[in-house]
């Protein structure tokens, strides 16, 4: 057996259909994140149709998911918008996906205040390849969000195994934090537990698809 194939071949795991989550931060987040919770409350403030259509579909919470999902055009965000664009051609990358022939578009970002009791049941992204969280502001004891496994075939007969290994979870919970960005894929069933704390969590919510370049 030559040296070369036995470098090659190695008793152990073999990791197969993984999902990628990308994790970063803003740099320098502290001298903008006041000027970032400050965009966010008063977009609350003056979006009276968001209250309206937020107290009916998002309870406790406000997002400005209905009414302005066109954040990336904000020129007060644009710093934050430039970092999330790098980010998603990194995300891109790292996958080894067509970026010759293809690049990441944001097509939504709005933002989102979890007030106490408020949550964010289970839901994932259509019409999307990339979706992503920035947290504006967050509190120890905020929830994190959590993703949901998503191959169902595993809740047949799990083995007792320790949970708090990631390739035995069911739901993956990482954990919020000021000027940290989540990117993950946009079929990835995911979701925020009941905020029990006082403390406002504050985030930003985006989606990107892979659109042909122009040549
Ligand atoms: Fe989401």
């Amino acid at each position: 057996m030559s040296g070369n194939s036995e470098t090659q071949r190695k008793d152990g795991l073999r990791v197969l259909f993984p999902t990628l989550i990308y994790e970063a931060w803003y740099p320098d987040y502290g001298a903008e994140s006041e000027q970032l919770i400050g965009f966010v409350r008063q977009l609350r403030e003056e979006d009276k149709e968001g209250q309206r259509l937020s107290a009916r579909e998002y309870p406790s919470g406000y997002t400005s998911y209905f009414t302005r999902s066109n954040l990336y055009s904000e020129t007060r965000l644009a710093g934050l918008v430039n970092f999330i664009h790098q980010c998603a051609g990194n995300y891109a990358q790292q996958h080894r996906w067509d970026t010759q022939n293809f690049q990441p578009v944001i097509n939504a970002m709005f933002a989102n205040i979890n007030p106490r009791f408020s949550f964010h049941p289970e839901h994932l992204h259509p019409y999307s390849h990339i979706s992503g969280v920035f947290y504006v502001r967050s509190e120890p004891g905020n929830p994190a969000i959590s993703f949901k496994d998503p191959r169902p075939a595993r809740w047949m007969m799990p083995p007792a195994a320790d949970g708090s290994k990631p390739e035995n979870t069911f739901n993956a919970r990482v954990a919020p934090e000021p000027g940290k960005l989540l990117m993950f894929p946009s079929w990835l069933e995911h979701g925020v537990p009941q905020n029990q704390t006082e403390e406002e969590r504050i985030s930003m919510s985006f989606n990107f698809e892979m659109r042909p370049r122009q040549k």
